[in-house]
């Protein structure tokens, strides 16, 4: 029954705050033998299992994962499910990608093609351990209804929304103001805290969008304050002249945001890579986060991100990972947090593993307002979870059994893991996808 106390025990992680504010010694818990307890979807307890064992319900027997680790459930900031078959697509940089996109995005219009890739890319995200996403939608509004479908027939959280775009795309695929405003407050009625689904107000980036529409889109946040806004900013260097010329009384690319209304907590923007330090500064204080895009930014060469710059000062910047799919090649917050390592490397700085997987757990839950919800694993969270085997390949095998701290464990982890890595996925506290079942899929 649905209702039914579950438990997990085994290796475990989690953080208590942000490792780039605190130090990792302060911010990771680590419990070598850990149990968690999840009742009606939430975490009832978290910790060592010697101390919570006689917490276990009666009859409630522990699924245990000895030899594993137990992590928050993946958070994917930054994703397009309506690009899932556009992965791959071989091409130049950003504008020229773009174009063939569309293509793949013009198919949406068909209810029954929407539906079965929403299927597939949500079967895909718990292969990889994903739990929950905030996904780009197409400009179709049943879009969205299909994703949300699907997302809740699995039991994840996502925050997703139908694309705003009214000029600089083709015909097929645009809106207009009014048509965007409307579609999306029914979709917000239909669907923003309805289960475990957010809405999120999705103008496609400054270029797509007439001044009249982000104003739209500005007034439809205005009257839905908790609704998150999602878009895109300064992921290609042409953008900026570009957009300084659709908008020549603005200030800049994250001033024309500023203006219609559309930053603050909750509001995610991708990319960032050229923001200026004054841009950063001003996303910091005004609560606004980056989705860091690495495997994205790497595969259509739109530049490496500044990490270290937008995590250090007094005002550091709230940033999560996205693994933006299409442009992004991999669905795995693991391979995403490699690159997101190499990126680093390119700029002269070093992340380590516990940063990674912080970003890739709490820091996307606080990039979407949700750090009190999920991303964490304590008491009275959301019970998403994802089971990681260190022995999922040969090289992988060997690699972590020389590692004999949990900081090394993580690392070989990010470099080697992916999808073959992730055992199971648990959603509000039951099974959804285990790797080595017959049935992988529980939603099937
Ligand atoms: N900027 C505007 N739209 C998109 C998109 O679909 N993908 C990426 N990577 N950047 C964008
Ligand atoms: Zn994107």
């Amino acid at each position: 029954p649905a209702s039914a106390p579950t438990a997990v025990r085994g290796p475990l992680i989690r953080f208590r705050a942000d490792p780039f504010r605190t130090g990792n010694a302060d911010a990771l818990v680590h419990e070598a033998d850990g149990l968690l307890i999840c009742e009606g979807g939430r975490i009832t307890a978290a910790g060592p299992y010697a101390a919570l064992r006689d917490r276990l319900p009666p009859g409630t027997e522990p699924v245990h994962y000895s030899g594993h680790l137990i992590t928050p459930g993946f958070i994917d900031a930054h994703t397009h499910y309506v690009q899932k078959e556009a992965i791959a697509a071989f091409g130049a940089q950003l504008p020229d990608w773009l174009d063939r996109t569309y293509v793949t995005e013009e198919r949406f219009a068909d209810g029954a093609h929407a539906r079965r890739v929403a299927s597939s890319f949500c079967d895909e995200l718990l292969r990889n351990g994903t739990t929950t996403a905030l996904v780009f939608a197409s400009v179709h509004a049943d879009s969205a209804d299909a994703l949300f479908e699907e997302a809740t027939r699995r039991g994840m959280r996502v925050a997703a929304g139908k694309v705003w775009m009214d000029r600089n795309a083709p015909d097929a695929l645009l809106d207009t103001a009014q048509r965007a405003y409307d579609e999306s407050s029914s979709l917000i009625q239909r669907w923003h805290g309805k289960g475990r689904n957010l809405y999120a107000i999705t103008p496609r980036f400054a270029p797509t969008s007439t001044p009249d529409q982000l104003e739209a889109a500005g007034a439809l946040r205005a009257a839905h304050p908790t609704t998150l806004v999602h878009t895109h900013i300064s992921e290609h260097r042409d953008e900026i002249p570009w957009v300084s010329s659709l908008f020549p009384d603005r200030d800049g690319y994250l001033d024309v945001y500023d203006h219609y209304g559309l930053l603050g907590p909750r509001t995610v923007l991708a990319h960032g890579i050229h923001l200026t330090p004054a841009e950063r500064d001003h996303c910091a204080r005004s609560g606004t986060a980056v989705a860091h895009c690495p495997s994205s930014n790497l595969y259509l060469g739109s530049g490496l991100f500044p990490l270290r710059e937008a995590k250090e000062g007094d005002h550091p910047l709230t940033v999560a990972l996205g693994t933006d799919i299409g442009a992004g090649t991999s669905f795995a917050l693991l391979q995403t947090m490699r690159d997101a390592h190499q990126v680093a490397k390119l700029r002269d700085h070093t992340l380590d593993a516990v940063k990674s997987f912080y970003l890739a757990t709490r820091g996307g839950a606080e990039a979407l307002g949700l750090a009190d919800t999920i991303g964490s694993l304590t008491p009275g969270q959301e019970a998403d979870f994802t089971v990681l085997d260190p022995q999922a390949t040969p090289l992988l095998a060997d690699r972590t059994t020389q590692a004999d701290t949990i900081e090394d464990l993580l690392f070989a982890l990010t470099i080697l893991g992916d999808d073959r890595a992730v055992r199971a996925t648990y959603t509000a506290g039951k099974l959804a996808y285990d790797r080595d079942a017959e049935t992988p899929f529980m939603a099937d």
